[in-house]
């Protein structure tokens, strides 16, 4: 679904991950229902229709499934029920406080059941330890899903993380299209794990640094030309824009940090006999290590064009 201004009405519900801590009904995370992967929204909905006292919290990284999530809040007559369209892990690891969440849902998350995609499965040891350290003493993960094996990854990824884990096997009563999916296949039984938090897990804040930026006393930009870099961090340098008679030039770059993707645009401009190089933060940008990488590599070539 495209963002065109008919379906505005259903982006009350959209709440950006920078806003997400302050956002009108938000900030009492201690009160939220969340659920990671709410695909169209069915469960979602539902469940925040049944409890209107509550809040709801659905996040969801792909858009085509975060759209229909809204349309289906906004047709329910919703007011108890919000959008996050981002990758989890960014969201937990970034946004939320520790001690802060209540209880957390994941239905049918993606199994990635071949051996060299299991590093995109989302319940890993790490995201474990940062739910525990999110969720207050008592709080609770439950994961439902179709597949055994994914279920006793699961429980052996959940092993000194924190939480008294359980699992049970449950009839099909969920009614999401993944589970009707898998019962419509004859699938009569899944697996409900059920994590709950015992034992409180220190992390250190996450790592986000102050940037540093630069100035330099030349810049050609007929001769600036930075090329992409593929290392644990990714920066792919697209549009290059530059104004001769304001003497600015925008650099944008797409920075890929783990789970974390974002388009930043970084200026070099003019102040009286120098140059500044610096990012435009103006859009929700996250300061991160691949964001100073990209300042620092777009430094270098600036530099390069005084030979
Ligand atoms: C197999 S579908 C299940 C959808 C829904 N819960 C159901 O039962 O029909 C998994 C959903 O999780 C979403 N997802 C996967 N990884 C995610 C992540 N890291 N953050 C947020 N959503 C994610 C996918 O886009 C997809 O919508």
């Amino acid at each position: 679904m495209k963002l065109t201004a008919q379906n505005e009405s259903i982006y009350k519900f959209l709440i950006p991950m920078s806003q997400f801590p302050n956002a009108e009904g938000m900030k009492n995370q201690m009160g939220l229902n969340i659920e990671i992967g709410i695909g169209n929204g069915e469960y979602f909905t539902r469940n925040a229709l049944k409890h209107p006292e509550q809040t709801f919290l659905g996040i969801e990284c792909r858009w085509t499934y975060a759209a229909r999530a809204l349309r289906r809040i906004h047709q329910a007559g919703l007011r108890n029920a919000y959008v996050v369209w981002h990758d989890a892990r960014v969201l937990f690891e970034r946004y939320t406080k520790p001690n802060s969440l209540r209880e957390i849902t994941a239905l049918f998350p993606c199994p990635w059941p071949k051996r060299r995609h299991i590093k995109y499965r989302l319940f890993s040891r790490d995201f474990l330890l940062i739910l525990n350290n999110r969720l207050r003493s008592k709080g609770h993960v439950r994961i439902v899903t179709d597949q055994e094996a994914f279920k006793n990854w699961i429980m052996d990824q959940a092993m000194d993380t924190g939480f008294v884990v359980t699992s049970q096997q449950i009839p099909a009563r969920l009614d999401t299209k993944y589970e009707r999916k898998w019962a419509e296949e004859g699938q009569k039984q899944f697996f409900e794990v059920y994590l709950v938090k015992h034992q409180h897990h220190k992390l250190s804040p996450t790592d986000t640094p102050n940037m540093n930026t630069y100035t330099v006393n030349h810049f050609d930009p007929q001769k600036f030309h930075p090329e992409d870099v593929h290392q644990d961090v990714t920066l792919r340098f697209k549009e290059f824009l530059f104004d001769p008679k304001r003497e600015r030039a925008m650099q944008s770059v797409v920075i890929v940090e783990g789970p974390l993707t974002q388009s930043v645009w970084i200026k070099i401009d003019r102040v009286g006999p120098i140059w500044r190089i610096l990012p435009d933060m103006s859009s929700g940008v996250i300061p991160c290590r691949g964001l100073q990488l990209a300042i620092d590599h777009v430094h270098q070539e600036v530099t390069k064009t005084s030979s």
